[in-house]
C-alpha cells in the first residue's frame, strides 16, 4: 500500500461525506476526505450538491425573491410605498455566490481544525488487499493513499430527459437553474416536485411567466392530501401553472427558445414554447469514476450502492452514506447516516430514524411534514384521530400578514401517540422541529397540547393542532 494511510478515507466532501469525516476525527481517528467540485476558479468547493448547486443557493435565492415579491405587492399593505422598485439580476447572484463561497470556507475551516487532510480530486478504488482499500486521487491533487475504512459518499446528479439533454443554457438542471443571468419571459418547469416549486417559484416571483408540466396526475402524492390541496391553492392563486397528468413529447431547442410539445391529461396535443427549461424530474445516485468495479462494490438496479440498514455495503469496511443509497435524497439524512456510520466504525450504536426525518418545501406558503400522511395512515389500516389549526385564526401570522395554511396532527386512536404532523404555511421550516422532537421522544398530541406556547408566536397553531385531536381548541 502507499504511504499515505489513514484509518477513514470519505469519498465525496457534501453534507454527508464531510459530516463524516468530521465525526471520525472527532472520535480520534486520522481521516482523509476527497472531494472533485470546483469553484469558478478551479480551486476547491466543498459541500457538494447542498452547497454548491442546492439546499444553499436555492434558499439565497428564494429569500432574495421572496423580499423582491414582498416590495412590490406585500409592503403597501403595511403602509410602506416603494417607489421605482427594480432588480439588479446580477447583484442577486453575485450574493448568492457568496453565501455559497462562506459556506464552502467554512467547510475548509473545519477541515483543518479537525486536522482531516483534504485532497482536492477525483477518487477512485485502485485496490484491496488485507490492510485496507488503495483509493488514486487524480486532479488538482495525485496521490495515492490508503484507508482501513472506506465511506463513499459521492452524492446525485440530475435526472435528464431522454431527447432533451442539459446544455445548462436553454436546458437547465438544477445548475443551469440557479444562475439564469436574465429573468426569462417565459419559463418551462418539467416535474412539480421539490425543485420544480421551488425554483419555479423564484423565477416566477422575479417577474418569469411559468408553466410546471407534471407527469402524475396527483399535485405532491408524497404529501398530506389535504396540505397539498392547500398549498397548491395558493400557488394557482400566485399565478403559477401547474398542469397535472401530462405525457411529455418530443423536446425541440431553437435559436433562442425550447419549444415541448406534450399531451395533456384530457388528452388534447399541446405545445409549450418558453425562453428557458428547468428539467426538475428526480435525480440519480453518482457513482461516476468511482471504479467500483475495481473492487466488486455492488450497486442495485437503480445505480444506488446496495446497503444494509447501517449503511454497510458488500465489502468489509466499506460504508456507503447520502444521495449515493437508498431513502430520501436529504442533506440532513446525509449528515445523519455520516454520523451514524463513523460511530459505527468506532463500535458505537449509531442511529437514524427514518421515520422522523422532516421534509420541507421552501415556497412560500412553506410545506413541511413529519411521519405519516393521512392517506399512508388509511392504506395501512391503522385507527387515527386527527386535528387541525388554521394560521388564520393565529395572531403572530395575523400580525405577519401571512396567514395562508395550517398545522395538522396526526395521533393513535388508542394511544394518543403522535404519527404525523403536517404543514403549510408561514415558517413552516423551522416549526417542523418541536414536532420532530415530540416524535422522537413518543409524545402524545395531549403532550404537546399541555405544553406552554409564546404568546404571540406561530408555534401556538401547532399547540393548538394538538388540541384539536381532542376537539378542544381554545382559538378556533
Ligand atoms: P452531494 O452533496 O451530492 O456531495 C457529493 C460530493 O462528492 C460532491 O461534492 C461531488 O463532487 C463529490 N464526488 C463525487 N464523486 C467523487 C469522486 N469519485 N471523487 C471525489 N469526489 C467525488 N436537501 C435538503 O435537505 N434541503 C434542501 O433545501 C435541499 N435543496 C436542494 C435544492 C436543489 C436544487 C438540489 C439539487 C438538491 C437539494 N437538496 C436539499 C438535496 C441535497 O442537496 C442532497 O440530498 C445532498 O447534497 C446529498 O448529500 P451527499 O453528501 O450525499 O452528496
Ligand atoms: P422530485 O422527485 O421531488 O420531483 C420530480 C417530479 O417530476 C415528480 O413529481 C415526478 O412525478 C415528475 N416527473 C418525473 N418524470 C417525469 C416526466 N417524464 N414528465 C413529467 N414529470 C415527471 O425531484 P426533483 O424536484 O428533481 O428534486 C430531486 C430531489 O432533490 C428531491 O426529491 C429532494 O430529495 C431533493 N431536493 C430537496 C429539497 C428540499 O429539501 N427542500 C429542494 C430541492 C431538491
Amino acid at each position: 500500500m502507499s504511504n499515505k494511510q489513514f484509518d477513514v478515507v470519505v469519498i465525496g466532501g457534501g453534507p454527508g461525506g464531510y459530516i463524516a469525516a468530521i465525526r471520525a476525527a472527532q472520535l480520534g481517528y486520522n481521516v482523509a476526505c476527497v472531494d472533485e467540485w470546483k469553484n469558478s476558479k478551479g480551486g476547491p468547493a466543498p459541500g457538494g450538491t447542498c452547497t454548491n448547486v442546492g439546499c444553499i443557493p436555492s434558499k439565497a435565492l428564494l429569500q432574495s425573491s421572496e423580499h423582491f415579491e414582498q416590495a412590490g405587492h406585500s409592503f403597501a399593505d403595511h403602509g410602506i410605498n416603494v417607489q421605482g422598485l427594480s432588480l439588479d439580476i446580477a447583484k442577486m447572484l453575485a450574493r448568492k455566490d457568496t453565501v455559497v463561497k462562506q459556506n464552502n470556507d467554512g467547510i475548509l475551516y473545519l477541515f483543518k481544525k479537525n486536522k482531516i487532510s483534504f485532497f482536492h480530486g477525483r477518487a477512485s478504488f485502485a485496490k484491496t488487499d488485507e490492510t485496507g482499500y488503495e483509493i488514486k486521487v487524480t486532479g488538482a491533487a495525485e496521490e495515492s493513499i490508503s484507508g482501513k475504512h472506506i465511506v463513499v459518499a459521492t452524492g446525485s446528479n440530475a435526472r435528464s430527459l431522454p431527447g432533451a439533454e442539459f446544455d445548462e443554457e436553454f436546458i437547465l438542471s438544477n445548475d443551469g437553474a440557479l444562475r439564469i443571468g436574465a429573468v426569462p419571459k417565459k419559463l418551462g418547469l418539467i416535474g412539480a416536485g421539490v425543485i420544480g416549486l421551488e425554483m419555479g417559484s423564484v423565477w416566477r416571483r422575479l417577474g418569469a411567466e411559468v408553466t410546471v408540466l407534471e407527469g402524475l396526475p396527483t399535485f405532491l402524492g408524497a404529501v398530506d392530501e389535504q396540505i397539498a390541496k392547500e398549498a397548491k391553492k395558493a400557488f394557482d392563486k400566485q399565478g403559477l401553472k401547474i398542469e397535472l397528468g401530462v405525457k411529455i413529447g418530443e423536446i425541440k431547442k431553437g435559436a433562442d427558445g425550447v419549444s415541448i410539445a406534450y399531451t395533456s391529461a384530457k388528452g388534447e396535443a399541446q405545445t409549450l414554447d418558453v425562453d428557458r427549461l428547468i428539467v426538475s424530474i428526480g435525480r440519480v445516485p453518482n457513482t461516476i469514476g468511482l471504479n467500483a468495479e475495481a473492487v466488486g462494490l455492488a450497486l442495485d438496479e437503480r445505480g444506488a450502492i446496495t446497503v444494509d440498514d447501517e449503511c454497510k455495503t458488500n465489502l468489509p469496511n466499506v460504508w456507503a452514506i447520502g444521495d449515493v443509497v437508498r431513502g430520501p435524497m436529504l442533506a440532513h439524512k446525509a449528515e445523519e447516516e455520516g454520523v451514524a456510520v463513523a460511530e459505527r466504525i468506532a463500535g458505537q450504536h449509531g442511529h437514524v430514524n427514518f421515520n422522523t426525518v422532516p421534509w420541507v418545501i421552501y415556497t412560500h406558503p412553506e410545506i413541511a411534514w413529519v411521519g405519516q400522511t393521512e392517506q399512508q395512515l388509511k392504506a395501512s389500516g391503522r385507527a387515527y384521530k386527527a386535528g387541525t389549526f388554521p394560521f388564520l385564526a393565529n395572531g403572530r401570522a395575523r400580525a405577519l400578514g401571512d396567514t395562508t395554511g395550517m398545522v395538522k396532527f396526526l395521533a393513535d386512536a388508542t394511544t394518543d401517540e403522535i404519527l404525523g404532523v403536517h404543514m403549510v404555511g408561514p415558517q413552516v421550516s423551522e416549526l417542523i422541529s418541536e414536532a420532530v422532537v415530540a416524535m422522537e421522544f413518543k409524545a402524545s398530541a395531549e403532550d404537546i397540547a399541555r405544553i406552554c406556547h409564546a404568546h404571540p408566536s406561530l408555534s401556538e397553531a401547532t399547540k393548538e393542532a394538538a388540541l384539536a385531536v381532542d376537539k378542544r381548541t381554545l382559538n378556533f
